[in-house]
């Protein structure tokens, strides 16, 4: 019973921090409390967490099982840095009108669990040829700290790599051109699961035409590829990512979140989020 309580108050706390970074009225699903205990939505509890006490949620970073990871040799992380290397110098962006500065190829954890794609750079991330850096960005950073999560052990990607004119929305064909590095970065990482900000990068992965409202709040599959462009499926071969499965969570983008920044748009984002918190354990 004292047990129970334990887990409960933890639960609560996570709640109550999770409200402030977050500003939604949610109960985060923990270990040990059944989901139907669990409400989507609900009033927010007191008190709130006081400092120096221990998260409720438990570390969802840990080292993949042998069966997560099985098969795989190679270095993720010099594996993107190739990546890199092959669209700098194939260029897909020469293709189409951009307006760019910098390339914002991706950043995080090259074994990353979780893998948030978004959709092209802004003009702050143009500027630091960093991905969410601006107030989009900020708002993620909250959305990762309310799963528990910190920034760097996760990887933040976009469909695009460098910044369209007037931060327009990437067309079919721009995706398109860009599509395999950002597979190839999916092969390398071998996350366990995508979150996908938004439209561009949603339809992209699950190939599909169908609005956000129909795709978000379940889970997809996503395989990268076979038919890469053969110097990008050589680099990711080695660790097993020609194939490589990953769930794909879909979710509003935080830019559409802060243009309408309404209650029930942020309990449907963290509605998402939370079921990917529940998923990684
Ligand atoms: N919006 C995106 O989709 N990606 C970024 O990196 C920044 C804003």
């Amino acid at each position: 019973m004292q047990d129970q309580n334990a887990k409960f108050g933890a639960v609560l706390r996570q709640h109550a921090h999770t409200t402030r970074l977050f500003g939604v009225d949610f109960i985060p699903i923990g270990r040990g409390v059944a989901p139907s205990a669990a409400p989507a939505v609900a009033k927010a509890p007191q008190p709130p967490a006081s400092a120096g006490e221990a998260p409720a949620v438990p570390s969802k970073t840990a080292k993949r099982t042998a069966s997560g990871r099985s098969g795989a040799s190679g270095d993720p992380a010099a594996a993107l840095q190739k990546i890199r290397e092959l669209y700098e110098l194939d260029a897909p962006h020469a293709s189409f009108v951009t307006e760019f500065q910098n390339i914002v190829f991706g950043e995080g954890s090259p074994s990353a669990r979780l893998m948030f794609v978004g959709e092209a750079p802004g003009a702050e991330e143009d500027k630091t040829g960093r991905p969410f850096v601006g107030r989009a960005g900020q708002l993620l950073d909250k959305m990762i700290e309310a799963m528990g999560l910190k920034r760097e052990e996760v990887y933040i990607a976009n469909v695009l790599k460098t910044r369209p004119p007037k931060n327009a929305t990437p067309t079919t064909e721009e995706s398109r051109l860009c599509a395999p590095y950002l597979y190839a970065q999916i092969g390398a990482i071998r996350p366990e699961f995508i979150v996908t900000l938004g439209l561009p990068s949603t339809r992209l992965l699950l190939d599909s035409t169908e609005a956000m409202a129909r795709l978000r709040g379940r889970w997809h599959e996503f395989a990268v590829p076979e038919a890469l462009p053969p110097k990008l499926a050589e680099v990711i071969s080695p660790l097993g990512g020609v194939g490589h499965k990953v769930r794909v969570m879909p979710t509003y983008h935080p830019a559409f979140l802060l243009r309408q920044y309404t209650t029930e748009n942020r309990a449907k984002v963290w509605a998402d989020l939370r079921m990917v918190v529940d998923e990684m354990g």
